[in-house]
């Protein structure tokens, strides 16, 4: 008789969409968490390819991203004997749970949704079903294994907002306390967002892809990006706030360098003596520090093909066990066929 409390495994659910490289915003707001998680709680990760359908790639472009989306998981630490490794859409019952859900989902609280008033802006051409409803699958993704955690970056705080809203008005129309809540989740105390070369705010691979620094970047990659990243002419008095672009290799030398090296270029900064070009040298030097032996393995998982095929197979089968059970039960509570 084993003593002592019996920690309930809580269930974790995360995907990333195969639209390229990973780089490191999707690193430290989501991979890193999936590789901590992976120990202590039951883990389901997969590559979100029918959410990548909504921007319409071509199919060897999607074929080739989930290929390298999937290596890139394996290369960070992810272990499929630890955690469920999947391709979203090899789990049909996701679409299944998509379509049920979307039966109580309001155009009015979709329209609503910042991220689809965005891409309404970035893509007009095609605003898609699919656009709309991309709140919906995703709720389907995490509630199709009962998730309690989602480790996300804080880009997704507003789906995983409208994540809790679905599964609560499931249970509350049907009188049940099936869905748990979900929740986003960081190690840290918030969540996460790493700025972009270019000055944006988010550094983005779907977005403007010199403002990302890919995992797979060759350290002379790394070096040319940093060199050209935005920045301003310098500070002319002390104590000047720092303009977006400065604030954002500030904010890279923070997560990346020492804690000497940052204070060492912020007073440098304070005091109207900073040369961004020694700066950008010394970050550059840090990031390439951190991301080799992640490229390292990357290169050497890559080129075994056998390997992440059978990793996706095996993640395939176990992720069907939870989710075909998420299905019996729901079909049951929503009154189909029982005779
Ligand atoms: P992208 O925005 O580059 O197209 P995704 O939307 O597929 O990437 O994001 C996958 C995961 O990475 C999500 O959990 C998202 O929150 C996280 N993520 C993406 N960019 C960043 C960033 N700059 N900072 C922190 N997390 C990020
Ligand atoms: N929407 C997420 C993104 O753009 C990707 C995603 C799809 C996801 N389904 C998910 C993240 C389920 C967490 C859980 O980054």
């Amino acid at each position: 008789m084993v003593h002592g409390t019996l920690r309930m495994m809580e269930t974790v659910v995360s995907g990333i969409r195969p639209t390229g490289n990973l780089h490191l915003g999707n690193y430290f707001g989501a991979l890193k968490n999936f590789v901590k998680m992976q120990n202590e709680n039951t883990c389901y990760f997969f590559i979100a390819d029918y959410h990548s359908l909504t921007t319409h790639p071509t199919p060897a472009d999607l074929h080739g991203n989930v290929k390298t989306v999937l290596a890139e998981f394996l290369a960070a630490g992810l272990d499929p004997e630890k955690a469920t490794i999947y391709i979203q859409s090899e789990l049909p019952e996701t679409a299944e749970l998509y379509l049920l859900l979307n039966m109580n989902a309001y155009v009015g609280e979709l329209e609503r949704c910042t991220s689809f008033k965005e891409k309404i802006r970035t893509q007009p051409d095609n605003v898609n079903a699919g656009l709309l409803t991309y709140p919906t699958l995703m709720a389907a993704d995490i509630i199709i294994h009962k998730a309690h955690k989602v480790p996300v970056g804080k880009d997704q705080e507003q789906h995983l907002e409208m994540t809790r809203t679905f599964a609560n008005r499931f249970n509350r129309m049907y009188k049940v306390e099936y869905f748990p809540e979900p929740q986003a989740y960081n190690f840290g105390e918030e969540l996460v967002k790493i700025p972009g070369l270019d000055g944006s705010m988010k550094m983005s691979k779907s977005d403007n892809e010199s403002s990302a620094i890919f995992l797979a970047d060759a350290p002379d990659v790394i070096r040319r990006k940093i060199m050209r990243a935005t920045t301003d002419t310098g500070p002319t008095a002390p104590d000047s706030p720092k303009a977006q672009a400065v604030q954002n290799l500030f904010t890279l030398m923070e997560d990346f360098s020492s804690k000497e090296t940052y204070e060492h270029f912020d007073l440098l900064y304070r005091t109207c003596q900073i040369r961004y070009g020694d700066m950008k040298k010394q970050l550059a030097e840090d990031i390439i520090k951190f991301t080799t032996p992640i490229r390292d393995e990357i290169l050497r998982i890559s080129s075994d093909e056998a390997y992440i095929s059978k990793v996706a197979r095996l993640g395939a089968e176990k992720a069907h066990a939870s989710a075909s059970k998420t299905i019996r039960e729901v079909r049951e509570i929503i009154g189909f066929r029982k005779f």
